[in-house]
C-alpha cells in the first residue's frame, strides 16, 4: 500500500468496505500469528515522571497527583500473581522516573525472572544507553516505547524536550534493537492537530522501524494536561483533515497495522476498551493478538491515570476469568509460554 492508498483507506466511510478491512485484519492475523491470544501481566512500577507531555495525566506538572513507587517486594508479589495466572510475560511500565535507578531495575528484572522464568518487557521511557544495556544484560527481553506521532512539529508540541535536549525516540528504538531487545512502538490515534496524512506516515514509519510489537490506541483527553487547554484550537487548525479518536477509527487503523506488519504482536489496548465497552474483543477481531491485564496493586492503579477512566479496579483473578471466557467466546485460545513475535523469532533464531 502506498501513501495515497493508506490515506484513502483511513478516510473510508463506506460501512461495507470498512467491515471488509476489519475482517481482513482478522484474517491476516490468523494466517500469520494464529488463534492464540497472549496475556502479558502489567505492573505499573511508578507514576513519578520528569516529562511534561501534553497528553498524559501523570506529567510532572500535575501537582494534584499523589506519587508512588513500588517496592521490590511488591514487584515480587506481582510476578508471583503473573505466574499463578499463567502469564508468560511481565511488563514493567512507569513514568520517566530516575528514582527507578539502573540497579533498582536490574534487581527487579532478576526478581521477576526468578519468580516466573518467563519474558520481561520494560516500558520506562527514554533512558540512557548504559541503563538500557545493563537491563538487557540483567535479563530484560523486550522494550516498548511509542513514538506517539511521526509528525515532528506535532511531537515537539505534545512532548516537550527535557533540559533542552531533543527527544529522539526513533533513534533510541533503533539502538534498542541493536542491543538485542525485541522492540515495540506505536502511536496515538486522534491527537488534536493530527491529520490523515500524519497517520498514514505513522503507519509507514512502523514498517520502516521493522518493529516486533505495535501498540496503538485512541487519544483520550485528560483534564490536567496542556492539551486539554489547546485541543480546540489544534482541532480547528487541522479542519477536515483532523483524524477522529473514535473506537471505530482506531479499529480501522489497527487493521491497517496488521496488514502492513503481518507477523508482529499487536495488543488490543486498554485505551480502546476505555472508550468502547467491547473494545478488547473488537481489537482482537480486527488484528490484535495480545492483551495486557493489569496486575498493579489496586491501591496504586487509580494513581496511574494517564487518561481518565483507565484504572480498572477489578481484582486480577476476576478479570482473568472474564478474559478466559471472552477469548473462548471468540473461538480463540490462550497463548502459552513467552509468546515472542514470529518476526523476532526469525531474526533472533529462537
Ligand atoms: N490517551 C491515550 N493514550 C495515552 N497515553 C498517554 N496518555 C494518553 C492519553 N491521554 C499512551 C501513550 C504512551 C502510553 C504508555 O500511553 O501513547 O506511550
Amino acid at each position: 500500500m502506498n501513501h495515497d492508498e493508506l490515506v484513502r483507506r483511513l478516510k473510508e466511510e463506506d460501512p461495507v468496505r470498512l467491515r471488509w478491512l476489519h475482517d481482513e485484519g482478522d484474517r491476516v492475523r490468523r494466517e500469520h500469528v494464529g488463534d492464540e491470544v497472549y496475556l502479558r501481566g502489567l505492573l505499573e512500577l511508578s507514576n513519578y515522571c520528569v516529562r511534561r507531555c501534553g497528553y498524559c495525566g501523570i506529567n510532572a506538572g500535575n501537582s494534584e497527583l499523589r506519587r508512588y513507587r513500588m517496592t521490590h517486594e511488591e514487584i515480587r508479589a506481582g510476578a508471583r500473581l503473573a505466574k499463578e495466572l499463567g502469564y508468560g510475560t511481565v511488563v514493567m511500565q512507569a513514568g520517566e522516573d530516575f528514582g527507578l535507578t539502573r540497579e533498582f531495575i536490574c534487581e527487579a528484572i532478576r526478581i521477576v525472572k526468578g519468580e516466573t522464568g518467563g519474558a520481561v518487557t520494560l516500558s520506562l521511557g527514554e533512558r540512557n544507553e548504559d541503563e538500557l544495556l545493563a537491563w538487557h544484560e540483567a535479563g530484560a527481553d523486550r522494550y516498548l516505547m511509542r513514538f506517539e506521532t511521526s509528525n515532528r512539529p506535532l511531537y515537539d508540541r505534545i512532548h516537550p524536550p527535557l533540559r533542552g535536549e531533543r527527544s529522539d525516540r526513533q533513534a533510541l528504538l533503533i539502538k534498542l534493537r541493536e542491543m538485542g531487545y525485541e522492540v515495540g512502538s506505536g502511536f496515538l490515534v486522534g491527537i488534536p492537530g493530527q491529520t490523515y496524512d500524519d497517520l498514514a506516515r505513522d503507519l509507514e514509519l512502523l514498517k520502516e522501524l521493522d518493529l516486533d510489537m505495535v501498540g496503538i490506541g485512541p487519544y483520550i483527553m485528560h483534564p490536567r494536561t496542556a492539551l486539554a487547554e489547546t485541543a480546540a484550537r489544534f482541532h480547528r487548525e487541522a479542519g477536515a483533515q483532523q483524524v477522529p479518536n473514535t473506537s471505530e477509527f482506531s479499529l480501522t487503523t489497527l487493521a491497517l497495522v496488521r496488514l502492513l506488519l503481518p507477523d508482529t504482536n499487536i495488543p488490543s489496548t486498554t485505551a480502546l476498551s476505555t472508550i468502547d465497552s467491547h473494545g478488547r474483543e473488537h481489537g482482537l477481531s480486527c488484528g490484535a493478538n495480545v492483551i495486557m491485564p493489569n496486575l498493579t496493586p489496586p491501591e496504586y492503579r487509580e494513581l496511574y491515570e494517564i487518561y481518565p477512566g483507565k484504572s480498572c479496579l477489578q481484582e486480577a483473578k476476576d478479570f482473568h476469568l472474564q478474559l478466559e471466557l471472552m477469548i473462548a467466546g471468540l473461538g480463540r485460545s490462550l497463548g502459552k509460554g513467552p509468546g515472542h513475535s514470529p518476526r523476532f523469532r526469525k531474526r533472533a533464531g529462537v
